[in-house]
């Protein structure tokens, strides 16, 4: 088989088998399309094939090459976790933007990734805001799920922050003993039922079934929360669009004195809480 007609394997479409061919053969996109007449070893040619069988089980592109891009860096990610997702990277920008005001950066702050899975967004913040004196915070991430921990922590020493992230087995707060965080960011497993669709299948179900209507978790969170905020805190929560009004009313019961802000995504689907 030639590398022309690996890119045109019937049953996955061209842009995964690019993704796929990369990842075998270690070369990037550019190298493929100028040696398409070369052909493919045949141990290659098997691992080719072994590998476009489980995509065409339904396995995940990420799980299968064992990487996800978010915000510019390359995660490792594997079936304990939830793939990282472009619209959270609205989550990380809107924190950074909130690390940057003035009033937050007079003083040292308390920074906690709730449910922080690979590792995306607490990673993400803390080595796209080395400039911010951000050697003065502390930062913390968390996860219901010690296997999803283990990715986190890869992914820290990976990108070099490992020493500067305190990674913490907790449910919602349990574990988190006297600390007054200035920022909590989460995304929390939110989706009804009704909306799990096959493909979500593969990913751990901790990750994104949210309970009752999907807000079991959030309304627990939020109604802790409270206890856990430094005064002036912020929460920065991601949500599914359908829940918006719902959260609204949960937000102002539990925080009537926050001011309550929503912000959209670049498809224009509301997409963060920011509670300040
Ligand atoms: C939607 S995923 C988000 C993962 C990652 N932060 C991201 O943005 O891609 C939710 C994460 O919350 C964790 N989680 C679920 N319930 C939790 C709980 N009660 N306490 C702490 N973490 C929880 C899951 O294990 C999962 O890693």
């Amino acid at each position: 088989m030639t590398i022309k007609e690996a890119l045109n394997y019937s049953g996955v479409s061209t842009l995964e088998a690019e993704v796929l061919l990369c990842y075998l053969l270690k070369k990037d996109r550019a190298w493929l399309y100028s040696h398409q007449d070369d052909i493919l070893a045949r141990d290659r040619a098997r691992r080719y094939h072994k590998l476009i069988a489980r995509r065409q089980k339904g396995e995940p592109i990420a799980y299968i090459t064992g990487h996800k891009e978010f915000f510019g860096l390359d995660f490792y990610v594997d079936q304990n976790v939830l793939i990282p997702r472009p619209e959270t990277e609205l989550l990380v920008e809107k924190t950074i933007q909130v690390l940057k005001s003035y009033k937050l950066q007079a003083k040292k702050l308390n920074i906690l990734d709730l449910g922080t899975g690979s590792g995306n967004i607490i990673i993400s913040i803390r080595v796209n805001s080395k400039q911010i004196t951000v050697n003065r915070n502390n930062y913390y991430a968390t996860d219901i799920s010690k296997e999803a921990l283990k990715v986190a922590k890869k992914n820290a020493k990976k990108h070099k922050v490992f020493s500067k992230i305190q990674f913490i087995h907790s449910d919602l707060f349990d574990n988190l003993y006297e600390i007054k965080f200035d920022l909590i960011i989460a995304n929390l497993p939110y989706l009804d039922k009704k909306w799990i669709d096959k493909e979500l299948k593969s990913e751990p179900k901790n990750a994104f079934d949210g309970g009752k209507n999907g807000l079991e978790i959030i309304e627990k969170f939020l109604q802790k929360t409270n206890c856990y905020l430094a005064k002036n805190g912020i929460i920065l929560i991601e949500i599914d669009p359908r829940q918006r009004n719902k959260i609204k009313k949960l937000a102002k019961k539990y925080f009537p004195n926050k001011k309550l802000t929503i912000k959209k995504d670049l498809s224009k689907f509301d997409r963060i809480v920011v509670l300040s």
